[in-house]
């Protein structure tokens, strides 16, 4: 499968999953362990999966070392891997990022212009566009929900962008599940466009609210503190353990963080999809 072709399924992907009605789980990755977590998860549930990288993981690791790492993973993979630029915060680094390969970015922001830049550029690589249509809170980021959904077509048209992220009551970095979806209003967020939906946040949402929310509309939800606190409390009990290998104490983050994405996987209903 040529690149290109592989870049042209990564919209046909997440749109297939808000017609049948369930979610591509979406897992940030933030080294090798972690990303291989992600991609064996994927592979032991035969799902389609999307890895993330943030644009603060990059500030860390570089974003050309993950590219190269993300694109590496995919090659070998035996299911759809989707290599997605998340909570870009440029326009500049959002461009970068799809000139290196990744399948798609989310921007931070709502400038109309560059929202339709981006859309094209994405487009013109034969990648995928996620806007930010409300902000979902994140540190001191936080935004107003659109009184008016009908709002949504309107934004998605003249942005031009393939998924929309949205806030239907979660937040960012919550350590403990206590988020309370607000269903009426995904209703009708879904019932205003046929792109699909993103949820942001979704460590902190109840198991029994992300299975529905799958089921009505959100087709890529969105994890990364809950794999991060699962990934870490390994690591920890290893080196509690005794461990002083790195591989020993990684793989031990690595194991448990895969076994804890492929339970969100099944949740989410991509299990046996790919
Ligand atoms: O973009 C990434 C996420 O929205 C993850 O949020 O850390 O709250 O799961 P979370
Ligand atoms: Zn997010």
């Amino acid at each position: 499968m040529t690149l290109t072709a592989v870049h042209r399924r990564g919209a046909a992907l997440l749109q297939a999953a808000r017609v049948e009605g369930y979610a591509l789980a979406a897992f940030n990755a933030v080294n090798l362990e972690t990303a291989q977590a992600v991609v064996r998860a994927a592979e032991a549930q035969r799902a389609p999966v999307v890895l993330q990288f943030s644009e603060n993981a990059a500030r860390h690791g570089g974003l050309k070392v993950l590219i190269a790492l993300g694109l590496s993973l995919k090659r070998e993979a035996a299911v759809p891997v989707l290599l997605h630029f998340d909570h870009a915060e440029t326009e500049a680094s959002a461009l970068e990022a799809l000139n290196l390969g990744f399948d798609g970015v989310m921007l931070e922001g709502d400038d109309p212009q560059t929202l339709r830049r981006l859309s094209d550029a994405a487009h013109t690589r034969g990648g995928y566009f996620e806007a930010e249509y409300e902000v979902v809170a994140k540190g001191d980021r936080t935004g107003e929900q659109h009184d008016d959904p009908t709002d949504l077509a309107r934004f998605a048209r003249e942005s031009g962008c393939d998924l929309l992220a949205v806030d239907i009551g979660s937040a960012h970095k919550q350590e403990t599940k206590t988020a309370h979806l607000d269903f009426g209003r995904l209703e009708r967020l879904a019932a205003s466009t046929d792109l699909p939906l993103v949820l942001h946040g979704a460590s902190g949402v109840p198991e029994d609210q992300l299975v529905r929310a799958a089921r009505e509309g959100i087709s890529k939800v969105n994890l990364a503190t809950d794999l991060t606190q699962t990934f870490t409390a390994a690591v920890r009990a290893a080196l509690d353990g005794g461990a002083k290998d790195p591989r020993a104490y990684l793989s031990a983050g690595r194991s448990s963080m895969q076994a804890r994405a492929e339970h969100y996987i099944r949740l989410l209903g991509s299990a046996g999809r790919a």
